[in-house]
């Protein structure tokens, strides 16, 4: 699997990315966003949940994003139908696909790297025939991140209610999509 947009392309996370997924989920500029201070993890923690075979098991697929050679970012893909615990429940389609993504280098932040990101991750997923439309759920005070999402064709809808806590719920539709790759 190999996806690119520009300089930023994806390549599927391994078990042997974890300790430095790790180092970078506990960096401040993550923490603030990702969990937050309480559920800073630890090795342990990261190396039970974030194994690529038990995110399968969650149907979660996680990628690490690469700048040549350089490793930048961790980002996820989900299928929302079924998701459990809470999320998603009103969702019947099986073709909608949730992401979420990271930089790791606080000093690659606000550079455009975001936006090149989850335009790779969301041609990634629509090169798949099945999927009809993909949702990602900023904290409503994320700005950076919500502005990322518009700049890579997603639309906000509603402030809906996660486990998490309230999120601008932002879609990009396959005809959206679709509509974006013919105007270029
Ligand atoms: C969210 C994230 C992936 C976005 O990537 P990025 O490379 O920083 O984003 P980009 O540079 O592509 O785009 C950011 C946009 O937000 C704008 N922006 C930054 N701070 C902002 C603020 N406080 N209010 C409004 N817009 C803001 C930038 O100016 C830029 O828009 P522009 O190009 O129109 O000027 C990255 O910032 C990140 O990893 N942040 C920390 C963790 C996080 O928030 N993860 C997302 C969880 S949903």
């Amino acid at each position: 699997m190999h996806a690119s947009d520009s300089k930023v392309t994806l390549r599927l996370m391994t078990e042997r990315d974890l300790p430095m997924l790790h180092e970078w989920l506990n960096r401040p500029h993550i923490v603030e966003w990702w969990g937050g201070e309480d559920e800073r993890p630890t090795l342990d923690e990261v190396l039970r949940h974030y194994m690529p075979r038990v995110l399968s098991e969650a149907s979660v697929t996680a990628y690490i994003a690469m700048l040549g050679d350089e490793p930048i970012g961790y980002a996820q893909s989900y299928v929302a139908l079924r998701s459990g615990d809470g999320w998603w429940a009103d969702e019947t389609d099986p073709g909608v696909r949730g992401i979420d993504q990271s930089l790791a280098d606080p000093a690659q932040l606000n550079k455009g790297l975001g936006t090149m990101l989850v335009r790779a991750l969301t041609s990634m997923l629509f090169s798949d025939p099945t999927v009809t439309k993909i949702q990602t759920d900023p904290a409503p005070h994320n700005h950076r991140a919500i502005r990322c999402y518009e700049k890579a064709g997603f639309v906000q809808q509603k402030v809906v209610t996660t486990p998490d806590g309230p999120a601008v719920y932002m879609v990009q539709t396959r005809e959206a999509f679709e509509r974006s790759c013919s105007a270029t």
